[in-house]
């Protein structure tokens, strides 16, 4: 059986550190940490996650403004509203949670945050920074795949790491990351993606399979290397009506069949999701402190 990689417990951890990091900053009379989070619309998932990204804010001793407006708000509208934020010297980072409405650029908004306080690690300054390896925000769900590789000591030096999924959030800065030289880092990577012929001839030969393409259970165990480290980014919610709430979350890897294979595997709920919470937070205290521009 599989060693689970808890990302409750390594994300409860790591907002310990934070929270103490906060109390040193501000004893040294520093800022209160302020995180400012832009909601479009009525997307259940995404309320969801604000909602949590906010009380992880109160958790740790930071102060934030949550901004919603109504789906119909226009893009000239929402970029006025980014440009105010980027203005206002108290606020240390700004999310905009995604997806926006079909008629909202998501790129020209991300664009407009300036980088400075984009925590979230959209911004193409950010990237550009990151794939060079200078001091960036990274992108907060490879960010905290990173640091739970970390937290349970994977070895990824000189091992082969399959990305499957080549989004900007995700699977791209992921492939990057764990190319460069760092630590977790140097290992050998491919990048896999929907057009890839042979999908399973590449996860198989994965010491370390990274799954982000939001498709329920797509990962099945005979797709797995005999001890390979599974990372699923995916959770999807499922109609269920058994269920009190009328669905289930799936993550994009089958857990009963993978967990027969894998050496160390991330749940869903509970692996990725939490980790992506706290190195926003993580972020956006670094932001405080001046530590990246
Ligand atoms: N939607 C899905 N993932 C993310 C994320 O990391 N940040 C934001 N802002 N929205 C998301």
């Amino acid at each position: 059986m599989a060693e689970i990689l808890d990302g409750k417990l390594t994300s409860q951890a790591l907002k310990d550190q934070i929270a103490e990091e906060v109390k040193a900053f501000r004893a040294e009379g520093g800022k209160q940490p302020h995180l400012a989070a832009i909601l479009v619309g009525e997307d259940g998932a995404s309320q969801t996650y604000v909602n949590h990204k906010v009380k992880a804010c109160d958790e740790v001793g930071f102060k934030s403004t949550l901004k919603r407006f109504p789906a119909d708000i226009s893009e000239e509208e929402l970029l006025k509203v980014v440009e105010d934020i980027n203005a206002d010297d108290d606020i240390d980072g700004l999310i905009v949670q995604l997806p926006l409405p079909k008629h909202i650029s998501v790129q020209k908004v991300t664009d407009r945050i300036v980088p400075e306080k984009d925590v979230d690690g959209f911004h193409p300054v950010n990237v550009g920074r990151m794939t060079k390896n200078l001091p960036s925000y990274i992108s907060a769900t490879p960010f905290g795949i990173l640091k739970l590789i970390e937290h349970y000591n994977i070895d990824t030096f000189g091992k082969h790491c399959v990305v499957v999924g080549r989004s900007n959030i995700v699977g791209s800065p992921m492939s990057i990351l764990m190319a460069r030289n760092g630590k977790p880092g140097n290992a050998t990577v491919t990048l896999c993606h929907r057009y890839t012929q042979g999908l399973e001839q590449y996860t198989r030969q994965a010491d370390i399979l990274i799954v982000a393409v939001g498709i329920p259970e797509f990962i099945k165990g005979d797709m797995v290397k005999e001890g390979a480290v599974v990372i699923d980014v995916g959770i999807t919610r499922v109609e269920d009506a058994s269920k009190k709430r009328g669905y289930v979350l799936k993550g994009d890897c089958e857990f009963s069949s993978c967990e027969e294979k894998a050496s160390h595997i991330t749940p869903v709920p509970g692996g990725v999701g939490p980790m992506t919470i706290s190195s926003l937070l993580y972020n956006t205290l670094m932001s405080a402190r001046n530590e990246v521009y």
